[in-house]
């Protein structure tokens, strides 16, 4: 494992060395985008030291260099892991199987056989669940007047949509979200891990049984579409589909939950922009881009060297982690104007939200339609919103965002009109 040269471990000063990226409670203590802009301005490749025991890891802040990286899987790999929590343990036992964590030709064959399911007739009609969902939803909330956005809106419509992609029955998708939020990110500050690996392990068995009655039965779902696939000849095992269901879940529900929940909460902040959205003088689609950047939800993702790496002033040594934040290079004033500035319009707007390269986001349509309808019935239905207590933040190193959202709507009668038309 790498260190930094004595002279640049000194250079590093008390407000940066101070703050653990390890610990789900720094991203909470600490004003993080000062942490970030110092960072990229100063220290773009941090040696974050071993802290409590866990192995010390590379920081990699600029816009330039984390898409450099995400695109190189020569030099780095993600079959040790993607994210920090399995990297620093050693290594991730679904390598090889599970599509994040799979590199080389298995990876590209893995990744032509899921975009089958993910094909534009499947999703299309996955799309069009969508928007009938979010528009029922958000109409109903916003009749009610108050309430948890989150709880009722946020974080049904995710789970619904890749529930619906994955054919998990309706009645399973409350069983399943509470697996979900234990097994990623925690709404408790004091979560034992133990927990986490638990509903990961409950979330592996009931995919296991749902594999095998699709088996038994095929039904119009991506289950069904990779029970009957093949590489090379060779048909998915179980645990191939299992695992990859495991990734779809948990790689499309909390994401995507966490982008529509910050989405209302910038909104409710920021009148202008609003009123931008309300009025139709920014395209939805530019409001979608600009709201997924803003909340880049997906904190960073890591990687390992395979071999020893020059960038940015320093050396990566092969076998050393690597981690990648998204969430400061969609700050980088390099490749965004003002980038602290929240511009529904902005333009261009080339945001690293879902990631770079070889594993960019397989879900980045689905999670930008998710947005965009939200957003849509949001404009329709409401003439805006204010908040009625303080949204409660998510405990995490890998995710960020709020898992709690008090509202009250003001409602758009003419607009609550055509809700079900
Ligand atoms: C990969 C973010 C929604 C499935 C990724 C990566 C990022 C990301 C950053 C790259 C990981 C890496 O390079 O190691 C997001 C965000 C979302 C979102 C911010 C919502 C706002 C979804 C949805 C699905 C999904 C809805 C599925 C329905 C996946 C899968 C991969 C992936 C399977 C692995 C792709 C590969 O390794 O080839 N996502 N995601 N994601 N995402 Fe998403």
């Amino acid at each position: 494992m790498s260190v930094q040269t004595a002279m640049s471990r000194e250079e590093i000063p008390e407000e940066i060395s101070a703050v653990n990226l390890v610990d789900p409670k720094a991203y909470l203590e600490h004003d993080m985008d000062a942490y970030w802009r110092r960072l990229r301005a100063d220290h773009p490749l941090y040696w974050h030291p071993p802290v409590d025991g866990t192995p010390g890891f590379w920081v990699v802040s600029r816009y330039a260099d984390v898409m450099a990286l995400y695109r190189d899987n020569q030099r780095l790999t993600s079959e040790k892991g993607n994210v920090l929590v399995t990297l620093l343990a050693g290594g991730d036992s679904a390598a090889g199987q599970m599509l994040a964590v799979t590199d080389g030709q298995r990876h590209k064959d893995l990744r032509n056989v899921m975009l089958k399911a993910f094909s534009p007739r499947a999703l299309s009609k996955v799309a069009a669940l969508v928007r009938v969902n979010a528009r029922r939803m958000i109409a109903d909330a916003v009749r009610r007047g108050e309430g948890d956005f989150a709880a009722e809106v946020a974080q049904v419509i995710p789970l619904t949509t890749v529930g619906g992609l994955l054919g998990v029955p309706v009645k399973d998708h409350t069983y399943l979200l509470g697996l979900t939020k234990s097994s990623l990110s925690s709404d408790e500050a004091d979560q034992a891990p133990e927990e986490a690996f638990l509903a990961r392990n409950e979330i592996l068995l009931y995919f296991s049984d749902l594999v095998a009655e699709r088996r038994a039965d095929p039904q119009d779902d991506v289950i069904s579409t990779l029970t009957a696939s093949d590489i090379n000849g060779v048909p998915l095992t179980d645990q191939d589909i299992v695992f990859n269901c495991y990734s779809l879940i948990l790689g499309g529900d909390e994401t995507s939950r966490l982008t529509m929940i910050d989405s209302l909460y910038t909104l409710s902040r920021e009148p202008e922009q609003w009123k931008r959205l309300k009025e139709g003088s920014v395209t939805l689609e530019s409001a979608t881009e600009e709201a997924l950047r803003w909340a880049t939800p997906a904190m960073n993702f890591g990687r390992t060297a395979l071999v020893d790496i020059e960038m940015a002033g320093g050396t990566i040594k092969a076998g050393d982690v690597v981690t990648l934040w998204n969430t400061s290079a969609n700050r980088d004033d390099a490749v965004f104007d003002d980038p602290y500035v929240l511009d529904l319009g902005r333009s261009p707007n080339k945001h690293i939200t879902f990631g770079y390269g070889p594993h960019f986001c397989l879900g980045a349509y689905l999670a930008r339609v998710e947005v965009k309808e939200m957003l849509d019935a949001m404009r329709t239905f409401t003439d805006g919103v204010e908040l009625t207590g303080e949204p409660r933040r998510i405990h995490s190193n890998l995710m960020t965002g709020m898992s709690t959202l008090p509202v009250r709507f003001r409602p758009d009668e003419a607009g609550l009109a055509t809700a079900d038309s």
